[in-house]
């Protein structure tokens, strides 16, 4: 079991698809790449909500109209599986809406059916490009101004934001990932994946960076909630719907923020390895996680726990574990290897 998890990690291959491309009780499934970049695309749709129109509105360029003028807009992207109704959308559509946000719901479900991993990331550039495209109609006609977008996605969802952001003349305000996808985006292309440039302000809630979501840092701040290792109340942590879990809970923390009175406070620490031997102190930089970061001042690496149900949130307690044997599914010499840990 070690070994197929560690190799699964190493490669930086999505358990998903693989154990999908390994049970041959399954049918071949027919993965669906596009072959152009076409916008509009039927299979890429923009549903747009407002606190008047809460059931939604399939939008296209002539009626983007029906969002309220001058609203900051936030964009939610699903990610692998996932649909307008899916993470983050069930989440933080409703609170959103609440908050009197235009909010618009890409949906690109037939691009990125399960098990077609590959494709599906084959696929994100496209649904990015008609994402761009629709968001520089929007900034056209004066719908938006650009610090009003925040565009929040999830695993793939989360590329996707970045690649729209390419499609635009300046980058996009503001960039929120939660847990982004890793399965093949551990490449050093800056163009290929999310990184700071792709937006004025890029934050990165990490809650899987063992296996779906990415270990290293691509924001001006990244916060890595229970170290990324683990979440709680999630199952067995050698099992793949315990990591669909951990991913999906970057969703829920980031839900839990939108009104907690406690607050979900991360500690400033430059690596792992240093916040592993516990060489940072917790007490200078503190920042607060969630739709009230503070894109001036949030800058690195910060670390923070939860509670072990909600709310999760824990405010200022800065008692944090920084245990990484025995918490993952991978083993203890893996672990040293990976976190720096008795290596100088
Ligand atoms: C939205 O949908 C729900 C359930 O389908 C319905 O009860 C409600 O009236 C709808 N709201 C609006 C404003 O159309
Ligand atoms: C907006 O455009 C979509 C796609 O063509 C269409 O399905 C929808 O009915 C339109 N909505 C309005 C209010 O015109
Ligand atoms: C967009 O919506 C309008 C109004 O519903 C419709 O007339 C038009 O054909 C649609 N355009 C596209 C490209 O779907
Ligand atoms: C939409 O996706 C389906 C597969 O889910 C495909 O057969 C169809 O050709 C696609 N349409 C476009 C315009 O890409
Ligand atoms: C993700 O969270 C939502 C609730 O916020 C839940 O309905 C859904 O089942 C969760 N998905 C996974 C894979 O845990």
């Amino acid at each position: 079991m070690d070994l197929y998890w560690s190799l699964l990690l190493l490669m930086g291959l999505s358990s998903l698809s693989l154990v999908a491309a390994f049970d041959d009780t399954l049918e071949a499934p027919s993965c669906f790449e596009l072959t152009d970049d076409k916008c509009p695309n039927s299979n890429i749709s923009f549903w747009i909500y407002t606190k008047s129109n809460p059931n939604g509105t399939k939008g296209n360029v002539t009626n983007l109209s029906l969002l309220t003028p001058q609203r900051p807009l936030k964009v939610l992207i699903h990610g692998f599986n996932g649909n307008r109704d899916y993470t983050p959308n069930d989440q933080l559509r409703s609170l959103l809406l609440g908050r009197d946000y235009n909010v618009v719901s890409v949906d690109y479900a037939n691009l990125a059916k399960e098990p077609c991993y590959y494709e599906a990331v084959l696929n994100a550039p496209s649904v990015g490009r008609c994402l761009g495209r629709m968001l520089r109609t929007l900034l056209y006609h004066k719908i938006v101004k650009n610090e009003d977008i925040h565009l929040i996605g999830f695993g793939l969802g989360a590329h996707v934001a970045s690649f729209a952001s390419n499609f635009l003349k300046e980058p996009v305000y503001h960039i929120t990932a939660l847990d982004p996808a890793k399965p093949f985006f551990l490449v050093s292309d800056l163009a290929k994946k999310l990184d700071p440039s792709d937006a004025k302000f890029v934050d990165v809630i990490h809650t899987d960076v063992m296996m779906l979501g990415l270990l290293d840092p691509v924001g001006h701040v990244d916060f890595y909630v229970n170290m990324g290792l683990s979440q709680p109340n999630c199952g067995a942590k050698n099992k793949m719907d315990t990591h669909a879990c951990y991913h999906n809970r970057s969703a829920i923390y980031y839900a839990e923020s939108l009104s907690s009175p406690t607050g979900f406070y991360g500690y400033h620490c430059s690596s792992f390895k240093d916040f592993v031997s516990g060489a940072c102190s917790t007490k200078d930089d503190v920042q607060l996680m969630g739709l009230d970061v503070s894109p001036q001042s949030a800058r690195g690496r910060y670390f923070l726990d939860t509670n072990d149900a909600p709310p999760y949130a824990m405010g200022r307690t800065n008692k944090l574990n920084r245990q990484v044997m025995g918490r993952t599914y991978v083993n203890d010499e893996i672990m040293k290897k990976m976190f720096g840990i008795g290596t100088e």
